[in-house]
């Protein structure tokens, strides 16, 4: 089987770690590493998670750390989903496992100039580092096969009523990354609102009594809680996963592709994605906007992904 190379970059993130769990261990998915960026919590902790998450199931990914802040804007984080730590639930051994010492976007950079142009890169947070990637080195522009994001929204917003949260933190970046004439697949609120964690969901899961079984648990009993107290969600939305399961079985979205455009002037539509759906402004298409999802298939993905793993890792 042909496997698709990728490049992670995230900022785990309660549903980040779960696109790590799936990636890192999904036979068709060749993860060449885990970059990240801050978003739902500070640089530190997303770095911190994302090493945490690899050594508790003995993933050997290399981890590297990119943009503490967005290009412009200040930071925002996303506390009041994610907790203190940006994963609080699981309970963690003692971190070993190091960061390395290049910066993502070097990385980035660097596999991607290597590379013979077969590359996804897969985005589930704020797109800084693959617009500062960009802009460091336009070249890398004709590497990148296609960009899967997870992020924007054709609906309303989950930070504003106008935007979604991973490109408000980021507009500016993400305009970058939607102007850059890449093949893009856009997983946005519009689908991943669809893929609710529910209690059956996490107890389906947790049968499969494996270290990866139980982490997703003790992760989304967390997730749900405060899913439940922001938004009045019964089952949170599991985004980020949604990029990966799009990578293992194409058939688990179905996309529109259309002109999207960035918002990253105004004040209270700021960081929203501007979808024709109906090519009413007749512009060139841009992004292949997810429309729809089939959620059965999903959660199939999610549970044979989680039940590659053993007892141990
Ligand atoms: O809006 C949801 C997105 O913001 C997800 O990627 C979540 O992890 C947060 O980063
Ligand atoms: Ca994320």
């Amino acid at each position: 089987m042909e496997r698709t190379k990728i490049i992670l970059d995230c900022d785990p993130g309660h549903d980040d770690a779960v696109a790590i769990m799936m990636a890192a261990k999904h036979p068709s998915i060749e993860l060449l590493g885990i970059t990240v960026v801050s978003g739902n919590q500070t640089l530190q902790k997303t770095v911190t998670n994302a090493l945490h998450i690899c050594q508790h199931l003995n993933l050997d990914v290399t981890v590297y750390a990119g943009s503490p802040t967005p290009l412009i804007k200040d930071p925002i984080y996303a506390e009041f989903i994610h907790g203190k730590s940006g994963l609080d639930g699981p309970v963690f051994e003692p971190l070993t496992k190091k960061v390395e010492p290049m910066h993502a976007v070097s990385f980035i950079i660097r596999t991607l100039m290597r590379s013979e142009g077969d590359i996804t890169m897969v985005t589930t947070g704020p797109m800084t580092n693959l617009a500062l990637a960009m802009r460091l080195e336009p070249r890398i522009v004709k590497k990148i096969k296609q960009v899967v994001l997870m992020g924007g929204s054709a609906g309303s917003g989950n930070i504003t009523p106008a935007a979604e949260f991973n490109i408000f933190v980021d507009a500016d970046a993400a305009q970058i990354v939607f102007k850059s004439g890449l093949p893009i697949v856009m997983c946005g609120l519009d689908v991943t609102r669809k893929v609710r964690c529910y209690q059956e969901i996490i107890d389906r899961m947790d049968k499969l009594g494996n270290k990866a079984s139980t982490l997703f648990k003790d992760m989304m009993e967390f997730y749900n809680e405060t899913q439940l107290a922001s938004f009045g969600w019964v089952g949170g939305p599991l985004h980020d996963p949604l990029t990966i399961a799009y990578l293992i079985d194409n058939s688990v979205i179905e996309t529109s592709y259309c002109n999207v455009s960035v918002d990253n002037k105004s004040d209270v539509s700021y960081g929203r994605t501007n979808c024709d759906l109906i090519n009413f402004m007749k512009k060139e298409p841009n992004v292949h906007v997810a429309i729809d999802v089939n959620v059965d298939l999903f959660w199939d993905i999610i549970e044979s992904c989680l039940a590659l793993y053993g007892t141990e890792n």
